[in-house]
């Protein structure tokens, strides 16, 4: 072999072994078994111990996963307070008086710390508490992928521009979820998430108001809850059993009965009906698809190896 075939050759050797070594940092389950193999159980003790107390808090924390990982992926970013000189997410549009849950984050966090101290990152509590609230909520568990580190910085503009808002529609939903390596099917099965929880009228507002594709009794009858102007903050269920985590929502969908116009987006005469369909027929597929979707999501860039932190605190850079 000449000298430099013979130096290329060894090049391709070091992108190989860079290639393989970036791809064995990758999330495993059994990431924390034997650092902190109690964080499982302290974790869902104290998500349970929230959702007795409200049970509403449910929804709040299996959305924090999404607010995350679509934020320069699942970093913890999303929990991060604003400082005098750095602003995080928690305002942006999607999350201002809108995300909740900090404080059972917090709670968490103390109880894992005081467990095994600079451990278990910030990131990880968000992936295993919307497990454990999905299964809180009567849902299917699913295996979580582990070994996420903290992020130093938060992207207060990303939160702006990379969650998708209600108003898009279904080729704005795809691109917004294929831009963080989701499929279609991600989406639909993702939007099952909003088989829990609330939204605000100024959310809705425009769909009551101004969509053709909604039932009308179930439009005039939100119209009460929220009026052309005033009440932005007025909740109201996105499903009947908004702490039950069942595949509600896709019915709903196909009676024309979702407040977001972008779930009714997933189900308006495109390609993805039958893919609601399916889900509304298909309670194990739906929850299958699910923990996938949620493993998917998981999976978005996220900070392993010696990158990133574990913050001892999830509201503040160490
Ligand atoms: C497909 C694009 C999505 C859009 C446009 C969207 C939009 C929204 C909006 C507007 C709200 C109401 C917020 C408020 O009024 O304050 C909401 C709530 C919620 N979203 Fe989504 N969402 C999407 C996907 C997801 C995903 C992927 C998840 C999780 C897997 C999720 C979980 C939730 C939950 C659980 C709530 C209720 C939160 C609570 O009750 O506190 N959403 N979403
Ligand atoms: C890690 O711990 C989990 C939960 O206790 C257990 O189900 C799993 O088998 C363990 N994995 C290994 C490789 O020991
Ligand atoms: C967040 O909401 C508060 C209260 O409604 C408002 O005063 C503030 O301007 C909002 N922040 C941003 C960045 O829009
Ligand atoms: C913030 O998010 C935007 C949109 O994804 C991205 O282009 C930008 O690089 C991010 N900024 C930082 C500092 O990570
Ligand atoms: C979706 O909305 C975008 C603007 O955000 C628009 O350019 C596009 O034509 C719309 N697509 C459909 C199919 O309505
Ligand atoms: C209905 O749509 C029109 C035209 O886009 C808009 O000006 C109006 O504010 C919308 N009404 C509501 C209640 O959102």
């Amino acid at each position: 072999m000449a000298p430099k075939n013979f130096s290329s050759f060894i090049h391709s050797i070091w992108i190989l072994l860079f290639v393989f070594g970036v791809a064995s940092a990758q999330l495993t389950p059994d990431f924390y078994n034997k650092t902190c193999p109690g964080a499982f159980a302290a974790i869902d003790k104290v998500v349970r111990a929230a959702i007795a107390n409200d049970p509403s808090m449910g929804a709040s924390l299996l959305r924090l996963q999404f607010h995350d990982c679509f934020v320069n992926g699942c970093d913890g970013s999303v929990l991060l307070d604003d400082t005098p000189t750095t602003k995080g997410e928690k305002t942006a549009a999607p999350n201002n008086n809108s995300l909740r849950g900090f404080d059972v984050i917090d709670r968490i966090k103390a109880e894992v710390e005081s467990l095994c101290p600079g451990v278990v990152s910030c990131a990880d509590i968000v992936i295993i508490t919307a497990r454990d609230s999905v299964v809180a909520f009567g849902g299917t568990p699913w295996t979580v992928l582990l070994g996420r580190r903290d992020s130093p910085i938060a992207n207060f503009s990303g939160a702006n521009t990379d969650i998708p808002a209600p108003t898009l529609n279904l080729s704005n939903l795809i691109t917004s979820f294929a831009n963080k390596g989701l499929n279609a099917i991600d989406l639909v099965a993702l939007s099952g998430a909003h088989t829990v929880g609330q939204a605000r009228c100024i959310n809705f507002r425009n769909r009551i108001y101004n969509d053709t594709n909604i039932d009308p009794e179930y439009a005039k009858a939100l119209r009460g809850i929220c009026p052309i102007t005033g009440g932005d903050d007025n909740l109201y269920s996105f499903t009947e059993s908004a702490t039950h985590f069942d595949n509600d929502i896709y019915h709903d969908m196909i009676k024309k009965k979702v407040l977001l116009h972008s779930d009714q987006e997933l189900y308006n005469g495109g390609p993805l009906d039958r893919q609601v369909e399916a889900y509304s027929k298909n309670p194990e597929a739906f929850a299958a698809d699910f923990g996938n979707a949620m493993i998917n999501m998981g999976n978005i860039s996220p900070l392993t190896g010696t990158s990133g932190q574990i913050r001892l605190n999830c509201r503040k850079v160490n």
